[in-house]
């Protein structure tokens, strides 16, 4: 199990958030998309805490993780409820859905020889967040990191057309993945650039709400942006 994602804390809150951002909201029987469902236990989690009439199509590059998400899916006798497939939504004919979900790989780095090359962001972080952002979803909530080149990813959600309608922010520390020194250094160097906020140990996680309604009079894109540049 070595090889795949494991940090509670951080799957927690992408759970909390979904609960919170996205399933309270659904009334209809709403599908949703997931990019990266690692072990699937952010989900499951949801799902077993809330009412949700509709369905949850995965996507997992990790085929331990997919597999692990597999057992408990039928463990719980969600499999109506959550499908996963085992392959990469960019490379797939995109399933229609109301909401894009995703807690993406966000760790920046010069190359993808990290721990988990899966976590592999893109060199500021923000690269596979940004493409989520240009899948055209009408709805997308991402986990944003501090370090991550977040002022990219608010400008590439508003050049898509999105305002941001909520969200939810968690003072995380460094864990494992991000603290590898190769890692760990090149967030340095971002900082410099200021491409990268974060104090001592600590960084922001935000679980962001994207959404393309024409008529949406609240836009948090400044609050956000206020809030990930403040460390
Ligand atoms: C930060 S982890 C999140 C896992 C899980 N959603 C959670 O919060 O615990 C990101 C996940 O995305 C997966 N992943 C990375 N690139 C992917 C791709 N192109 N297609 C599908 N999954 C991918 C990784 O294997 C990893 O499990």
């Amino acid at each position: 199990m070595k090889d795949i994602f494991f940090c509670p804390e951080e799957s927690n809150f992408y759970s909390n958030c979904l609960e919170n951002l996205v399933l309270r909201n659904c009334e209809n029987a709403e599908s949703i998309v997931e990019f990266g469902s690692g072990d699937g236990t952010p989900v499951i989690n949801s799902l077993l805490r809330n009412k949700f009439e509709g369905v949850i199509h995965g996507f997992e590059l990790n085929t331990s993780a997919w597999k692990a998400a597999n057992l408990t899916i039928d463990e719980y006798n969600l499999a109506n409820k959550y499908i996963i497939n085992n392959s990469c939504l960019f490379k797939s004919s995109k399933p229609q859905a109301q909401y894009l979900v995703a807690n993406p790989p966000y760790l920046p780095a010069p190359d993808p020889d990290i721990y988990m090359p899966l976590l592999f962001g893109g060199i500021d972080g923000a690269t596979i967040t940004n493409n989520l952002l240009s899948l055209g979803y009408e709805n997308v909530l991402v986990l944003i990191s501090s370090f991550s080149n977040p002022t990219s990813t608010i400008e590439q959600a508003q050049e898509q057309g999105y305002t941001v309608s909520n969200f939810i922010v968690l003072p995380l520390k460094f864990g494992y993945y991000s603290s590898e020194p190769k890692v760990k250094q090149h967030i340095e160097e971002l900082r410099n650039h200021k491409m990268a906020f974060y104090s001592g140990e600590y960084y922001f996680l935000a679980g962001v709400l994207f959404n393309k309604c024409q008529n949406n009079t609240t836009d948090l894109s400044k609050e956000l942006a206020q809030v990930m540049t403040s460390l």
